[in-house]
């Protein structure tokens, strides 16, 4: 992992939410993996923790990263950026997997979408479920095979029984601003559809991270095995064995209703 200038050649918008930054990178992000991501700064500013998380959802055949950024950010052809990277580890597949699932959770599926060429390729089935506010994200330009699925709040979905049952592999994301608390409403999700989890089957993706380098431990998780950075062990945590802090729920005011006898 090193730091680098990068340079984008070409802005397009994608859908009225989102723009593809073609970005023409240093020889070492050009072997970035699926689920790998840059720190990115924009501007002059030197601040470790001004540095946003690019996901690359494609990579060109010249080796050009594509990176999806939200159309409220502006950016010009010609502009260069610094990435650190390839920062985290990439996604871990089991062999022999036939169909994989995602789940884009009140954020959009960014962190997911450069795995599905790769699972298609590979004739691997792959299902997209949108919960919440990802339903907001327009699909046209995803890949025609994939399968999209639209969610409720209370995270039920069309035909649940069945695409849970069937997926070898999942693989989710969810808004930043509480990911454990989302995680762990998808973990007990599953954990009712499902008898039992296996290894290596439920991926939280994580993307809340401050510095990226493992410098300040916003990111930090307890598992089973002690406390791991999200930004270099990660970004993806078998579910099944993280301990997931649980945001309580609001108390509802007393009413000055009777005790129960
Ligand atoms: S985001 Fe700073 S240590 Fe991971």
């Amino acid at each position: 992992m090193k730091e680098t200038d990068a340079i984008i050649e070409r802005i397009s918008a994608i859908n009225s939410t989102h723009q593809h930054l073609e970005l023409a990178v240093d020889e070492s992000l050009k072997s970035i993996k699926v689920g790998q991501f840059l720190m990115v700064r924009v501007g002059d500013r030197w601040d470790p923790f001004l540095r946003s998380v690019w996901y690359p959802v494609d990579i060109m055949r010249d080796g050009k990263l594509v990176i999806e950024r939200p159309l409220t950010e502006t950016y010009d052809v010609g502009q260069t950026v610094s990435a650190i990277g390839p920062a985290g580890d990439h996604f871990k597949f089991r062999k022999g997997i036939r169909h994989v699932l995602l789940i884009a959770y009140d954020c959009p599926p960014t962190p997911l979408i450069m795995v599905m060429p790769w699972l298609i390729r590979n004739n691997i089935a792959v299902t997209l479920v949108l919960i919440g506010s990802a339903v907001n994200y327009e699909i046209h330009h995803l890949p025609p095979e994939v399968e999209v699925i639209e969610g409720d709040d209370d995270l039920n979905w069309p035909n649940q029984v069945v695409t849970v049952g069937e997926s070898d592999q999942v693989f989710v994301c969810a808004a930043p601003d509480d990911e454990r608390y989302r995680f762990s409403r998808i973990l007990t999700k599953f954990r009712e559809r499902r008898n039992q989890l296996p290894k290596n089957y439920l991926f939280g993706v994580f993307q809340g991270f401050a510095c990226g380098l493992g410098m300040c431990d916003v990111c930090a998780v307890r598992s089973l095995e002690g406390l791991k950075l999200a930004c270099m062990k990660g970004p993806a945590f078998d579910l099944a064995t993280l301990h997931l802090e649980v945001t309580p729920a609001p108390v509802a005011p007393d009413e000055g209703g009777d005790d129960a006898a």
